[in-house]
């Protein structure tokens, strides 16, 4: 037994997310967390959402609310949705708590103390109209190099050049569309990253042998463009402050730090969250504080996450000096893509998970997600592919396998699994198979494989059918009564077998399926390579029931409504 510290890139706050979020980091690391739980392991599955930063501000301001109100309204939005979709969060926390704030600013007081922070005074644009300095990218205009009208100030969007907000061209204030505008000096703290460079470089060369490529390549690609030192300050109402005691001037002004700064050191704050809640049990430094050898800490986040978890906030957490938690294994995605288009927020394109919930379950979304994870490349999703994912895998080999099975034998043998005769070669080979596919299924989790994951527990289901149709019971049944009667107990024992090994991927449904038996004693949280063989963990005489059908078949009918409702048009 181990203990595995789990984290999720943390949502922001703005708004529900898609699909896209949602495969990328959230769902997975509940996958592996669930499949971690069964195998005994002591979890802990940490995730917040990342509630400071100008766009949460926007987004108040737009519904007319203060920001905390509309932070703490889109916090329990957001988390009635991952409830929703079953994630098993240990704690699901908030980047606004007092403990990320405590942390936050004693990581900053460390790593000023250790000569790691500086204060340097800038020049930046400021509105009068707002009240404010604006962020570069709420600076609008023209693009000097292409004439692009609507180039933001730290990128032109049409050109893709990098731009500073006083190279455009007749700049405007995003926000209140203000043309006053000025430039004056104002201080920031910096962060010397530049002085880390080389520490973080060790670090990374220590680390990337392990992780999977897509991590490696993009922690490599930044230390190559050398680390930078950066502004960790903003000129904002909502954050977490700048200690006074360390910075009494920039406190007195308001400044806090810049969202990028705190969010990650939420995954902390989060962990003292949930300890909080219970203090006499929960101890959340021994999650993170010099713990190297003792804890697997696993990080789950979409590819433009990366150099903020593999190079700026290790930075950080070396800076400080002191021994916290560093991430073993960073496990990236790429895009899930819609329709071959961007998912996008702003423009509302594709499938939000809130929405995906009002017309189907989470186990449909769970499975199809997961088997088709942008793992080594960009996925689309498409409604043609999802319903006929779930049609096939979901519907026909799992759903009408567990009914099929199960309906038969009440109808042959009563509401008791029936005894039969002795397990012949059939039930052998079966054994052996279902062994191979379980050891197969494992060794991908382990090496958090989701989509070879996905396709051998669909191998597993697969088997079954097989078996099935070799021994076909409702032909069987005509000549031999014990041996049709074996194989459906046998198949009954497949049945108890996905529930358990099904579970990460699809836990109501899972549940249903464990729950068709009414098993004296049922704690199986796995199953081993012996008892895969034998397949008898239910025996003759059990009661059982039979469940409502698992999965509801799509008709083309659906398909079209989806397609209307959702916009199932090829973008770009
Ligand atoms: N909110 C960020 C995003 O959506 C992710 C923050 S991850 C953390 O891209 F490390 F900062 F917490
Ligand atoms: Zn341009």
């Amino acid at each position: 037994m181990a203990r595995h510290l789990i984290t999720s890139a943390l949502p922001y706050i703005n708004g529900i997310k898609h699909l896209g979020n949602m495969v990328g980091s959230m769902l997975p690391a509940d996958v592996y967390s669930r499949y971690l739980r069964q195998r005994g392991h002591d979890v802990l599955y940490i995730c917040a959402t990342d509630e400071h930063g100008t766009p949460a501000e926007l987004a108040a301001k737009e519904q007319g609310l203060p920001v905390d109100e509309f932070c703490a309204q889109a916090h329990d939005a957001q988390k009635a949705v991952y409830d929703g979709f079953a994630l098993a969060f240990d704690y699901f926390g908030r980047s606004s708590s007092p403990e990320n704030r405590e942390i936050t600013q004693h990581f900053a007081r460390k790593l000023n103390e250790n000569g790691f922070i500086e204060e340097r005074a800038i020049r930046q644009v400021y509105s009068p109209a707002d009240g404010r300095f604006l962020p570069d990218r709420y600076v609008e205009g023209t693009c000097p190099h292409c004439g692009y009208d609507r180039a933001r100030g730290d990128q032109c969007e049409n050109c893709t050049r990098v731009l500073d907000p006083t190279d455009l061209i007749n700049p405007r204030s995003a926000i209140s569309g203000s043309t006053d505008l000025e430039v004056r000096e104002t201080k920031h703290l910096f962060l010397l990253q530049s002085k880390l460079q080389h520490e973080v470089e060790e670090w990374v060369a220590r680390h990337e042998d392990d992780w999977p490529h897509l991590a490696s390549s993009i922690a490599r690609k930044w230390l190559t463009e050398g680390l930078h030192d950066r502004a960790i300050t903003r000129d904002l109402d909502w954050g977490v402050p700048v200690p006074a005691d360390t910075w009494p001037a920039l406190a007195a002004e308001g400044k806090v730090f810049y969202v990028w700064f705190d969010a990650p050191i939420e995954y902390i704050g989060a962990t003292k969250e949930w300890a909080d809640q219970d203090p006499e049990n929960r101890d959340w430094k021994s999650w993170w504080y010099d713990v190297d050898t003792t804890v697997r800490y696993t990080e789950f986040m979409a590819k433009d996450n990366v150099p903020f978890h593999t190079v700026m906030f290790p930075a950080t957490e070396l800076g400080v000096r002191e021994p916290w938690k560093k991430v073993d294994y960073v496990k990236a995605f790429n895009w899930l893509t819609y329709y071959g288009g961007k998912f996008s927020t702003s423009q509302k394109r594709g499938v939000f998970t809130d929405h995906a919930l009002e017309i189907l379950p989470a186990d449909y979304w769970r499975y199809f997600l997961i088997a088709n994870a942008p793992e080594s490349d960009d996925s689309s999703f498409t409604w043609e592919h999802f319903t006929a994912t779930v049609n096939k895998d979901l519907a026909d080999t799992l759903g009408n396998f567990v009914n099929r099975v199960l309906s038969f034998s009440k109808k042959r043998f009563g509401e008791e699994v029936p005894a039969g005769g002795e397990p012949g070669a059939a039930e052998t080979r079966l054994g052996e198979e279902i062994a191979r596919l379980l050891a197969e299924y494992e060794e991908h989790m382990e090496a958090l494989q989701f989509r070879k994951a996905a396709a051998a527990l669909r191998a597993l289901w697969s088997a079954g059918n097989s078996y099935l149709e070799e021994k076909a019971p409702w032909l069987e049944i005509k000549t031999d009564k014990d041996g049709a009667a074996l194989t459906l107990r046998t198949a009954m024992n497949l049945i108890h077998l996905y529930a358990v090994v099904s579970e990460p991927f699809i836990p109501a449904t899972s549940a249903a399926m464990r729950q068709a038996f009414s098993l004296a004693d049922d704690t199986a949280s796995w199953v081993t390579q012996d008892e895969a063989k034998a397949l008898t963990a239910v025996p003759a005489g059990t009661p059982f029931t039979v469940p409502p059908v698992l999965f509801a078949k799509l008709t083309d009918e659906d398909l079209e409504t989806y397609k209307e409702r959702f916009g199932g048009v090829t973008a770009e």
